[in-house]
């Protein structure tokens, strides 16, 4: 009996020490010290002991079911810490590990260029005004002293509503000149940038949508150096003080006399290069003096008041101000150009 007791006791730790979950740890209870155990079977042989034997087997006994539970409490306590561990390991939040970074937009370079224009003409005392860009034939035209049978009014050119040609998308900011001769008070030094449509096919310069810029000045006493006075100021402050320009006479409806506005190239410096078309110089924008018929129109006159009138490309003043070669860059939207901005 004695050596059962002792065969059981170095069997049992045995297993304890090698149980690796605590249902098996519990199974191996069941097995030594369950009502069916072990240990159990062998103390039901205590009667068959005698008188003399049995108290130093029952000590001896005792002693075995004590060591394997103080065993059994002990291993049991050590698979708790251990999974207690693995918990607090898996569970651990290692706030040193850099988090999702979330991508923000930002604004479009055209239109970091018009808060830049917009700026400069607050400055200078301008309103900023908006207007429709599906207009009334009568204004982007009639009103402009663009009478009927200009070449800009033919239906290849203008995207036209009805079969009257009398509402269409604005191929010009201009009309915005006359709404605003109708609705204000002289004197009137406005701007008003906005989106014109004409039937153009996409190029490295064309798009049958783009922007532009009005700006407009009547008062009494205005004259041509004011009107290039302005804009050279503009421009300096748009691309940096010695920036060359130049004004070369030309035709508008609205405008007599008329003129454009070239900027020497960004790229080449005026010694000729793709973007300039070998030119050496940029047009930017229509100018001149506010024909006198589109005053009288709108019910000013000619004989006391005068003013000056321009239109600028707006990408094409964005592509000077960040030296972008192609006007297709500023519509694609492809991130991996507008994230230089
Ligand atoms: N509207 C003209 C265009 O789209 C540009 C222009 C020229 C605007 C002369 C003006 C102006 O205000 O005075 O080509």
């Amino acid at each position: 009996m004695k050596e059962q007791l002792a065969k059981i006791r170095s069997e049992a730790l045995a297993a304890f020490e090698g149980a690796k979950t605590s249902a098996e740890l519990d199974a191996l209870r069941i097995q030594y010290l369950g009502k069916k155990g072990e240990l159990t079977a062998v103390l039901k042989q205590m009667g068959k002991l005698s008188a003399e034997e049995r108290p130093a087997m029952g000590q001896l006994a005792n002693e075995v079911r004590s060591a394997l539970e103080a065993a059994l409490e002990e291993t049991g306590k050590k698979m708790e810490e251990i999974a207690l561990q693995e918990r607090l390991k898996a569970e651990t939040i290692d706030v040193t590990i850099p988090g999702a970074v979330q991508k923000i937009g930002h604004k479009h370079p055209m239109y970091i260029a018009l808060d830049e224009i917009k700026d400069i003409f607050i400055g200078m005392g301008f309103t900023v005004l908006d207007g429709p860009e599906v207009e009334l034939a009568a204004l982007n035209f009639d009103r402009l002293n663009a009478e009927e049978g200009h070449p800009s009014r033919d239906w290849s050119d203008t995207f036209y509503f009805d079969e009257d040609s009398r509402v269409m998308l604005r191929s010009q900011t201009s009309p915005m000149q006359v709404r605003a001769m109708d609705s204000m008070e002289l004197p009137i030094r406005i701007i008003a940038p906005g989106r014109v449509y004409r039937k153009d096919e996409v190029d490295a310069t064309h798009s049958p949508m783009f922007h532009q810029v009005e700006g407009m000045v009547i008062d009494k006493g205005i004259t041509m150096s004011d009107l290039k006075g302005t804009l050279n100021t503009v421009i300096e402050k748009l691309y940096g003080e010695g920036t060359v320009t130049r004004f070369r006479p030309h035709h508008f409806p609205f405008t007599e006399p008329s003129c454009e506005m070239d900027i020497q190239c960004h790229k080449c410096g005026g010694k000729g290069c793709p973007t300039c078309k070998g030119e050496g110089w940029i047009e930017v924008l229509g100018a001149g003096m506010i024909h006198p018929n589109v005053l009288r129109m709108a019910g000013i006159d000619p004989d006391v008041y005068s003013g000056w009138a321009f239109g600028m490309g707006l990408e094409r003043m964005a592509m000077g101000r960040f030296k972008i070669a192609d006007l297709r860059l500023i519509f694609e939207n492809d991130v991996r150009f507008l994230e230089q901005f």
